[in-house]
């Protein structure tokens, strides 16, 4: 199956789950739950649950696994949607358009905009824990959710966002602009194919090899939204072009330039699609992703 299709089914796949899953605007809480559901269902290429999807295939095929991680994949587009709220307000990168719309601080107030990342960072745990209790073993649930919850926190994407902010308009050395790339974007992916994995009971060596993968495909994700920034436009981004070299942000494009950037992003690639060399081919579709994350144009 062409990757383009295969993205467009498991997207779909993750819409129907989300919008199955996600707290109903209603009650008590109606106008921040409203705040959630608003950045949420934006829109999004739901890159990270389709990797933890495609990560367990890879194991196992089964389409009760499938079903079983379907919790876990949409807890991760929870949390990387409440990495965008925050990381467009004002005191991050202050941007007023994500995902083709207004960000969530323009419509609804800088306050109900970061009480609406902190719900959702919380519902993903909400969402891993009740909904996957009876169909994975406690220790995979157990292992899966660490996975995430550390690759999200301070070892992972919050302390990439503080250094991306700690280092805007700094001269910075290759090791920090890398670091990161690899945690503030790289971590999280990371996690979205490990997570998988662990869900559908990788081996040992499976794991060492998607962890190579995740690592790979995590850092190029970030030098191609790097590369973006800098040459596409806001219509075909959905987002502000052109906003990391006006806030001074560390970015590969910045440290390299357009075509040694370009070639970074491809080596990244193809030292995870070696990585994926002991799986067969059920990991197809991992190795479609890889490609694509190289190639995509928004
Ligand atoms: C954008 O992520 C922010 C980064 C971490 C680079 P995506 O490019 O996956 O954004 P959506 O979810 O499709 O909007
Ligand atoms: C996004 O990094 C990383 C996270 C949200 C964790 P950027 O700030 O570079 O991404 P965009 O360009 O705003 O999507
Ligand atoms: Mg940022
Ligand atoms: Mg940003």
């Amino acid at each position: 199956m062409k990757t383009k299709q295969y993205l467009n089914e498991q997207r779909l796949l993750v819409e129907k789950a989300l919008a199955e899953y996600m707290l109903p605007a209603e009650g008590l809480f109606r106008q921040h739950i409203e705040a959630m559901r608003y950045s949420l269902f934006a829109g999004g290429k739901r890159i990270r649950p389709i990797l933890c999807l495609a990560a367990g295939r890879a194991v196992d095929d089964a389409p009760a696994v499938e079903q079983a991680l379907m919790p876990a994949a949409c807890a991760l587009e929870c949390i990387h949607t409440y990495s965008l709220i925050h990381d467009d307000l004002p005191a991050m990168d202050d941007d007023e358009l994500r995902r083709g719309k207004a960000t969530n601080h323009i419509l609804f107030g800088e306050a109900e905009a970061i009480l609406a990342g902190d719900g959702l960072h919380a519902f993903a745990f909400d969402l891993i824990s009740n909904r996957t209790i009876n169909t994975l073993a406690p220790e995979r649930l157990l292992a899966m959710t660490h996975c995430i919850a550390r690759a999200a926190g301070s070892l992972g994407m919050v302390g990439g966002q503080a250094l991306d902010i700690a280092n805007e308009n700094r001269d910075f050395p290759f090791e920090t602009l890398r670091d990161i790339h690899r945690s503030k974007t790289g971590a999280l992916i990371k996690s979205s194919v490990l997570a998988g994995a662990l869900g559908a009971g990788a081996d040992s060596q499976q794991i060492q090899a998607l962890d190579a993968y995740g690592r790979q495909i995590g850092l190029a994700f970030q030098i191609v939204d790097d590369l973006l920034n800098a040459t596409a436009t806001t219509e075909q981004l959905g987002k502000a072009a052109g906003s990391d070299a006006e806030r001074g942000k560390a970015t590969y494009p910045a440290y390299f330039g357009i075509t040694e950037t370009r070639n970074k992003a491809r080596e990244a690639v193809e030292l995870a699609l070696t990585a994926l060399k002991c799986f067969d081919h059920k990991a197809e579709p991992l190795r479609g992703l890889a490609r694509y994350i190289e190639t995509r144009s928004h």
